[in-house]
């Protein structure tokens, strides 16, 4: 494997009757808290009046940032960073999915930057300070609880980018099930989709020498493709909502990457998708996946056969390598479908006219992948694959 340095600073707090927390947590940071939420869940399911309760307990002086959009926009982001300024804001507290901690990051690093948030999103300009972020994480998916990444979409340049920085980790971040049990089973899905994508992500490595983090790797993954039938039938089950929130932040806390680079070129090929059309992000991911598995499939074939075997069920009697690959896929891609996942972007309404526009975003910085660079034809190839 690598060499690696692992560090993760933010406080998870986890588990059945966590947003007790919140106050306590609160009261550390300072007077001022913005409180950022999206488009009014945390309203319906009374979420929201539990956090003000708790804020009201603290102490603290709320003002409240709302509407936060899926696939969050930069000019939400912008008025966040104002308000900070405004109102002398100590903490941001996020109460969402990871579109609202996302912006909420964006947010906390823009605040303290002298200078244009989307040039540190676009790697132009370093961030070197951030004011503190708590979040309350109400939709299992994104991993954003605990780790440094964002993803910005800037809907006027059609542009959604991801980007990091250390000073992004959350201080603190409660997950608590009963937070989860209302989000929706379009959603729900999509979370589970998500969660097998960023473990699928750092599965294909290059790497020699991993089976330690091949094995949690698989683990997730089969925690999930187990759970996620049980959890379709039941939505309100706090213990299966528990399994996947867990597996959520494991999938994308940096564990399964100490000493491995994973590819994510699948990622930035979704970000183009969904900056052109707006779709849930991992919508985009059950589609193009399989494709790109197909397409990068000689690179590595062990890594496919492994995945094949020891997790998607395929036996490998009498098969060679690449139709036992081949098979893994398909049996990835039909799980994904049976979960009620798309898997194609006709789907989505998207044809073949914006493939070069969408091609275009993914690669104009040039290679892009650790597995398999991928160059703007490899996207074209990929995208028609998957229309
Ligand atoms: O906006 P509200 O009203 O809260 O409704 C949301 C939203 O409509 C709803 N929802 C969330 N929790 C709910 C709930 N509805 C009922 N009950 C609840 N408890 O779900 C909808 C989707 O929310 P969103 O936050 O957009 O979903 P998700 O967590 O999947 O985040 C997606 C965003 O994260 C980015 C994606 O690209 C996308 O922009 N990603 C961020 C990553 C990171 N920071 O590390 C990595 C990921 O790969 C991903 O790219
Ligand atoms: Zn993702």
């Amino acid at each position: 494997m690598d060499a690696f340095v692992f560090q993760n600073p933010t406080k998870l707090i986890f588990g059945k009757g966590q947003n007790e927390a919140l106050a306590e947590e609160v009261r550390q940071f300072g007077e001022n808290v913005l409180l950022v939420y999206g488009g009014g869940s945390i309203k319906k399911n009374g979420l929201y009046n539990q956090v003000i309760k708790s804020l009201n307990e603290s102490g603290v002086t709320i003002t409240e940032l709302a509407g936060v959009e899926p696939n969050p926009r930069l000019s939400t982001v912008y008025k966040g960073i104002d308000l900070c300024r405004e109102k002398q804001i100590d903490l941001i507290l996020a109460v969402g999915g990871g579109s609202v901690i996302d912006a909420s990051k964006a947010i906390a690093v823009g605040a303290k930057l002298e200078g244009d948030i989307w040039k540190v999103i676009q790697k132009e300009m370093t961030a070197s300070d951030a004011l503190p972020l708590g979040t309350v994480l109400t939709l299992a998916a994104t991993g954003s609880e605990m780790n440094s990444g964002s993803v910005i979409t800037n809907w006027e340049e059609k542009e959604k980018v991801g980007w990091s920085t250390p000073h992004a980790f959350p201080k603190f971040s409660i997950l608590d099930p009963q937070n989860t049990v209302t989000v929706p089973r379009d959603q729900t899905v999509y979370g589970m989709v998500d969660i097998m994508s960023h473990v699928i992500e750092a599965y294909f490595h290059k790497v020699e020498n991993t089976p330690l983090q091949d094995r949690i790797m698989e683990s997730i993954l089969l925690t999930v493709m187990e759970t996620a039938p049980k959890l379709l039938d039941d939505l309100e089950n706090e213990k299966y909502r528990e399994t996947i929130l867990y597996c959520g932040t494991m999938a994308l806390n940096g564990i399964t990457q100490m000493g491995l680079k994973g590819d994510w070129a699948t990622h930035n090929i979704e970000h183009a998708v969904s900056a052109v059309y707006d779709i849930p992000h991992a919508g985009g991911l059950a589609i193009l996946f399989p494709n790109w598995m197909r397409h990068t499939l000689k690179e590595r074939i062990p890594r496919h056969v492994q995945l094949a075997t020891r997790v998607l069920g395929v036996e490998p009697t009498g098969k060679t390598d690449e139709e036992i690959a081949l098979e893994g896929i398909e049996k990835l891609s039909a799980f994904w479908t049976s979960l009620g996942a798309p898997n194609r972007l006709a789907d989505y309404n998207i044809d073949q006219s914006e493939i070069n526009r969408m091609a275009d975003l993914a690669s104009y910085r040039g290679p892009f992948g650790n597995f398999k660079p991928l160059t703007k034809d490899d996207v074209v190839a990929i995208l028609t694959a998957s229309l």
